[in-house]
């Protein structure tokens, strides 16, 4: 049985203030519910206040990228230790804008990965096709070669800590989100690499959708088998949006739990 697991990524938005307002306001619509995890992702900066606002609370905090070392000269840079000081559970890595716009492959996140879990954070890694590649119908290929790159060296118990994000990069930020069908496909194809890979592990490995999560369209894509939950951009950043995706994905037969 895996827990769902919705996770708000709010990239590069939000003041200190904005983001411990948001974090407050979501904690008070989601607290008593039950069955599930929920995770925020603030800009490095606000970090440490929303993690203050969290306290008690059993929303975990992430952080949206990490580097490979715990210390030393690498100027701009954070490390998987500054992120556990502040509290940091998660991390997102290999994010599609990490690998458009700051051109990390896979062997780098790959590295990543491996140092979160060296560190005993949670890493949530993230594949997907482009759009290019959709139109091509490569998206297969694209997943197994992004599989592939960025999880080697993985052991059973790593991958038990692990978290899968598919984000198909033409549903990002774009209004266009992934068929039910479509998510499903996909994820039940990262399941089956799964299952190559480490069989015993296959069914415990959380696969999440992202890509234009929104309150209205979400229901029907968690309601597919292979989908374990949600990482969430632009509806993460209003709380009655976020709260209402989290409703959404709530499992049939809970009612109470997130305790506070
Ligand atoms: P949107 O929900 O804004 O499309 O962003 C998805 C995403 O990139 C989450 O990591």
């Amino acid at each position: 049985m895996r827990t769902p697991l919705i996770v708000g990524n709010w990239k590069m938005n939000l003041n200190t203030r904005e983001a411990t307002n948001l974090v407050k306001s979501i904690f008070a619509g989601v607290r008593g519910l039950g069955g599930i995890e929920v995770v925020v992702c603030p800009s490095y900066t606000a970090l440490s206040a929303v993690s203050s606002a969290l306290e008690k609370t059993n929303i975990g905090l992430g952080a949206q990228n990490m580097y490979t070392e715990p210390e030393g000269a690498f100027t701009g840079e954070i490390s998987p230790l500054m992120l556990k000081d502040l509290g940091c559970r998660f991390v997102i890595l290999g994010h599609s804008e990490r690998r458009a716009v700051f051109g990390e492959k896979d062997a780098l996140i790959n590295k990543k990965v491996l140092t979160a879990l060296k560190y005993s954070i949670v890493p949530i890694v993230c594949v997907g096709e482009t759009l290019e590649e959709h139109e091509r119908r490569e998206t297969e290929q694209v997943i197994q070669r992004q599989f592939e790159g960025t999880f080697k060296d993985l052991t059973a118990t790593d991958w038990k800590r692990t978290v899968i994000a598919y984000e198909p990069v033409w549903a990002i930020g774009t209004g266009r989100t992934a068929m039910p069908s479509q998510a499903e496909e996909a994820h039940a194809f990262i399941r089956e690499l799964l299952a190559s890979r480490v069989n015993e592990v296959a069914d415990e490995v959380r696969i999440l959708y992202g890509g234009s999560i929104k309150p209205d369209n979400f229901g029907k894509i968690m309601a597919q088998p292979n989908v374990d939950g949600g990482l969430v951009g632009g509806a993460s950043l209003k709380a009655e949006s976020f709260i209402e995706i989290v409703k959404s994905s709530l499992p049939k037969n809970e009612t109470s739990g997130i305790k506070s």
